[in-house]
């Protein structure tokens, strides 16, 4: 375990307390306990409370977290978030009144070298948020097809020059495998044209990290899994709140919340509804909620973050 003091930023702090629980709820869910940031704020405003269910993959960050929030009402569980029904099986819980979810990674993972999440700090090429399961970075760029690698970067990174990369890595790995986050963004930044180094406003590997590390944790499949889960934990009137930092995840969030909170889905032609579905969630936020200058000016990481939430609406029997 590192001994680098444990830190994180919570962001966008006041609209989570604002959306996290209904008045006077009592079981929280933070799916993403972390370092409990959000949770400490949450605690602090609603005196309702009376039992925490913390969650999150990484077993070093919870162990952490003891030493930075320590409160009776929490239980931490090393787990998936989406694990969350075997986890209230356990505790004996039917159903929770808010679930808060922050995506990502915290910064003490990303600055703990370690890790391997960072293409600034040489060290192993990992990027497991549960670093005792599953393949590592450096399992997937020394094994994967060309095309595959190129797929990653590309949709998950955004990256232009995706192909390229993916070449120069096929090149680089035949001569010797990779093993440290120094090595892969050496050869990530060689492949990018010279022109678009010297333009790029971030690391030229930023993109190609980034992707990794969601392959890597297959973070997409995993919200996938958790929305429908989530709505299912809820108590009638419970707070579903999601931050997400990437496009490809907020798209998930707010096409799950849109769909839940329409009802019927008969066409419009139809003259009356035959479907009888009922919208299961009402949106709390119109618009997802970004940081403002302030907290981005204070904390860079909160520039991409964005908030939505939504409550649980009676199911009755409406349930098909
Ligand atoms: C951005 S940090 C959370 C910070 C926390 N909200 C705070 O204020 O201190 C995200 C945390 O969630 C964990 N994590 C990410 N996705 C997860 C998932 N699907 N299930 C469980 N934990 C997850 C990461 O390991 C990381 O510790």
């Amino acid at each position: 375990m590192s001994s680098q003091t444990p830190f994180h930023q919570s962001v966008l702090v006041d609209a989570v307390v604002r959306y996290a629980m209904p008045e006077n709820g009592q079981i929280f869910v933070d799916g993403t306990f972390g370092l409990g940031g959000h949770t400490r704020a949450v605690l602090a405003s609603y005196p309702s409370i009376t039992r925490v269910i913390g969650i999150d993959r990484d077993a070093e960050i919870l162990e952490y977290s003891c030493r930075t929030l320590e409160d009776q009402r929490i239980n931490r569980f090393q787990a998936n978030a989406s694990d969350l029904p075997e986890i209230l099986a356990r505790c004996d819980l039917k159903g929770v009144d808010g679930i808060l979810l922050d995506l990502g990674v915290s910064s003490w993972q990303l600055d703990n070298a370690a890790r391997g999440f960072s293409f600034t700090r040489p060290g192993p090429l990992d990027m497991r948020m549960n670093n005792a399961e599953g393949p590592t970075a450096a399992d997937l760029v020394n094994q994967l097809e060309r095309d595959e690698l190129t797929r990653i970067f590309f949709e998950y990174g955004e990256e232009k020059f995706s192909r390229r990369i993916a070449d120069a890595i096929v090149r680089q790995r035949n001569a010797t495998p990779f093993t440290t986050t120094d090595q892969l963004a050496k050869t990530v930044t060689e492949a990018m044209p010279a022109a678009s180094r010297r333009q790029s406003q971030i690391h030229p590997a930023t993109r190609v990290f980034q992707a990794l590390r969601i392959a890597v944790n297959h973070e997409l499949e995993e919200i996938e899994r958790f929305l429908g889960i989530a709505l299912a934990c809820l108590n009638t009137g419970g707070h579903l709140t999601i931050i997400s930092f990437h496009s490809l995840e907020d798209r998930l969030v707010k096409a799950f919340m849109q769909k839940h909170q329409k009802g019927c889905e008969c066409p419009p032609r139809f003259p009356v509804c035959v479907c009888g579905k009922k919208p299961l969630l009402k949106l709390l936020t119109g618009k997802a909620i970004f940081a403002d200058d302030n907290e981005t000016a204070a904390n860079p990481r909160a520039r991409s973050a964005r908030l939505r939430a939504a409550m649980k609406l009676s199911t009755g029997d409406n349930e098909k």
